[in-house]
């Protein structure tokens, strides 16, 4: 609650100050405290259901998209909510942005998973897209499928497009028919074990890449052709073209996949990031030439140490660098999971990293970490503070 208090202080001290004579113009009103962990009420004053999220800035306003988490499931009974702000504090619950369809049937019908919304904006054309994760309802996490949905607002209604797995019957760049003809002629019994120096050594040539590139059966269910596609975000770079970037094979390999000038579909080309890895939960952003990714390690709602990467293109080579979490329980990324890192508008070298606290057994009551990233020799850190303001980035 100690959220609500701090806000509550300033809407007072702002209140004093209009009331004073000498106010100040309401965008010098004292910057608004952000407390991880804490209880975070939207403008109805109900704590800000939009979890494993992305924030989207568009003419001057922010947009919060994220899942919405019933109390007591994690599936998806509503789909995505959306919420909006001009200072990065006080959100505007703007309704369900993507709702979930009674359909029988339907990919995204109510009760399936759907996590980890992001949208982008394509100026070409002047459409918001959205991606994120998608599991058939009543198949657990087997169909690792993408979603896509598109809209003319901001604020939605979005319209679903399809779901499927990524890039089917294609290869990663650098790839050859050889090697995936090496690969498929591994004997499968040498490789039935997990984690033994030749299964490393498989993955690594793209075992499950070969695997998955052509529709098969995992003995329960009928998988499309295509690459897995989990834990996911995605991101648009400066020159304008955007990436799908999704915990893969398995959640063993990460991919990074770009997008059509659209932002709707793969465009074929793709590279894997840290084979064999167990990355998820991926965040990235750009600073100058360097690209850097927040990832996690896969222990589903439970907390473990993140991990970060640095290339000097999308493309790699990805170099892994040491967690860039500091203080307490930085070993547990603060009992969180990195789901986004927000570029604040206006602002050079100004990004909030975003994680989710999950509650498995009260899922609306998971809560949101965000940190300011500060840099030490050009490598981020990502230090707790119990409460900070924006004024940090002035
Ligand atoms: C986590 C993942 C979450 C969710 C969860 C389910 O590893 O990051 O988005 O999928 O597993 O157990």
């Amino acid at each position: 609650m100690r959220a609500n208090l701090i806000i509550g202080a300033y809407a007072i001290a702002a209140l004093l100050a209009a009331c004073s004579g000498n106010e100040k113009p309401a965008t010098e009103v004292a910057a608004k405290e952000i407390a991880s962990g804490e209880i975070w009420p939207d403008d109805r004053g109900e704590h800000i259901n939009a979890h494993g999220g992305g924030v989207m800035a568009y003419e001057g306003t922010y947009y919060w998209y994220g899942e919405h988490k019933a109390d007591t499931t994690s599936s998806a009974y509503v789909g995505v909510t959306c919420y909006s702000s001009s200072n990065l504090t006080d959100w505007k619950y703007e309704g369900v942005a993507l709702s979930v369809v009674d359909e029988p049937g339907h990919d995204i019908e109510r009760g399936c998973v759907l996590e980890r919304p992001k949208v982008i904006y394509c100026p070409t054309t002047k459409k918001f897209v959205m991606w994120f994760h998608l599991e058939l309802k009543g198949q657990g996490y087997a169909q690792a499928r993408y979603g896509v949905a598109v809209s003319d607002t901001p604020t939605g209604p979005f319209t679903f497009l399809r779901s499927g797995r990524v890039n089917p019957g294609l290869y990663p760049l650098g790839m050859t028919e050889k090697d995936v003809a090496a690969v498929e002629a591994i004997p499968a019994k040498s490789v039935e074990k997990w984690w033994t120096p030749m299964w490393y050594d498989a993955i690594d040539r793209g075992l499950f890449v070969v695997r998955d590139a052509k529709a098969h059966s995992d003995g329960h269910h009928d998988l499309p052709a295509g690459q897995m596609a989990r834990d996911q975000t995605v991101y648009v770079d400066t020159d304008g073209r955007a990436y799908h970037i999704f915990a893969s094979e398995d959640n063993l390999t990460l991919h990074i996949a770009e997008l059509t000038p659209d932002f709707t579909a793969h465009t074929g080309r793709y590279v894997r990031v840290a084979p064999a890895g167990h990355n998820e939960a991926p965040a990235l952003f750009r600073r100058g030439n360097t690209y850097w990714m927040i990832t996690s390690g896969c222990t589903g709602w439970a907390p473990n140490e993140a991990r970060m990467f640095s290339a000097p293109s999308i493309w790699g080579p990805w170099t892994q660098h040491p967690n860039p979490c500091r203080g307490p329980k930085a070993e547990l990324t603060f009992m969180g999971q990195s789901t986004y890192i927000l570029p604040v508008e206006g602002k050079e070298d100004a990004f909030i990293f975003m994680a989710d606290i999950w509650r498995p057994r009260h899922p609306s009551d998971a809560r949101y970490i965000w940190l300011p990233i500060t840099f030490e020799n050009d490598v981020p850190v990502v230090e707790w503070r119990d409460s900070w303001t924006l004024d940090f980035f002035e």
